[in-house]
């Protein structure tokens, strides 16, 4: 009997996209009753990033996909799975999301489709592309995570209107033999009970489009933010604790904690829970706010492109959105270094 060489999945690149326009607090201020002292202090967040309105979720995550290709090495040819995160796709039935970054990028005949798990997303989705390349099924997977929130917020709701922005990263994910470069581990889980903390009530099958639904804004995204902070912080301390305590890895060990970026305040509770030093801690908050699924990636590429991010350095992902989704993930960084 011939035993194949086992494939470990390996995170190769990263690339994202920021549109151009910027949507600051004082902005914000001219809109809805609210300060970017308040902002500030109870989110951390300055500005955002807001897509042009003929630029649709595809556009800015074909974008990130470019770039994470060719700073992979490879060409479109080489792709053989595309996994788009998001919940603000292009369509809200069909086609995917995947399916239109694929085109754009001229990727041909392969398997692409999206993965809805709100801000978990991107990381759900590199627990997706782990399991095809441990199978053997697939090589080299391209991983988006990409929003336009905007197209989501109601505008009026200054409860909701000053976290989002919009935003794409991407990462090539690669089958390797070398067990230094794989995924250590990731841990993914879900809650449906808490379906109403974060929720758009439509379109879908129970609100299908109507009169009813524009003239109740039901097309936008609801939260309870107060709700899901404190679980979110709880829920993510417990996660982040776990998934080092079950790989024997001390968290002052890990060169880059990189938290999805919902909140300052949520983000230093777990990170002093692990008594994480501020150097080991990514922050992108400030400057793009919440982009849900394109948040982690987002927030990688800010490190790579700043020289932060080597070869080799260990991450801890973390994320919590809605669902409930919630995930972690530990991997090294297999890609080159800037
Ligand atoms: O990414 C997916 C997961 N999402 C999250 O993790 C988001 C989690 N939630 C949060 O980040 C926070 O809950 C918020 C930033 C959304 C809100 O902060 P909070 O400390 O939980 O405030 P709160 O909702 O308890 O509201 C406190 C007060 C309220 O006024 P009263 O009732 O105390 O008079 C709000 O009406 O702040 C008021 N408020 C605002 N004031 C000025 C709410 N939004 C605003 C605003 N500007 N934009």
């Amino acid at each position: 009997m011939s035993h194949a060489t086992p494939h470990y999945a390996s995170f190769r690149s990263i690339g994202a996209y920021v549109p151009e326009k910027v949507l600051t607090n004082a902005d914000l201020e001219k809109m809805v009753d609210t300060s970017d002292e308040w902002i500030v202090k109870r989110t951390g967040i300055k500005e955002r990033h807001i897509a042009a309105d003929d630029e649709a979720t595809s556009d800015m995550g074909a974008k990130a996909g470019q770039t994470a290709i060719e700073r992979a090495g490879l060409n479109a040819e080489d792709i053989d799975l595309v996994l788009c995160a998001t919940v603000t796709p292009d369509y809200f039935n069909m086609p995917s999301t995947a399916c239109i970054v694929s085109d754009k990028l001229g990727i041909k005949n392969v398997q692409a489709f999206d993965i809805s798990a709100a801000c978990s997303g991107f990381v759900y989705a590199l627990s997706v592309a782990k399991a095809f390349i441990e199978s053997g099924m697939k090589r080299n997977v391209l991983v988006v995570g990409a929003e336009k929130f905007s197209s989501i917020v109601d505008y009026t709701d200054r409860t909701t209107c000053i976290l989002f922005g919009d935003g794409a990263g991407a990462a090539v994910i690669s089958a390797t033999e070398n067990k230094d470069e794989a995924f250590v581990d990731i841990h993914a889980s879900a809650d449906g009970s808490y379906a109403d903390f974060l929720v758009t009530p439509a379109p879908g099958s129970v609100n299908p489009v109507s009169q009813k639904v524009i003239d109740e804004g039901l097309q936008y995204v609801q939260m309870k933010g107060n709700e899901t902070f404190k679980l979110a912080v709880k829920t993510l301390t417990k996660d982040v604790k776990e998934i080092l305590e079950k790989n024997n890895i001390s968290a002052e060990t890990i060169p880059h904690f990189v938290p999805h970026q919902a909140n300052y305040r949520i983000i230093k509770a777990v990170g002093d829970a692990l008594k994480m030093r501020e150097d080991q801690v990514v922050l992108t908050v400030h400057k793009y706010g919440n982009t849900s699924a394109a948040s982690i990636p987002m927030a990688i590429n800010d490190i790579w492109e700043s020289g932060r991010l080597r070869q080799g350095d260990m991450m801890l992902l973390d994320t919590f959105g809605g669902g409930l989704t919630w995930a972690s993930a530990l991997l090294p960084f297999a890609g080159k270094s800037l």
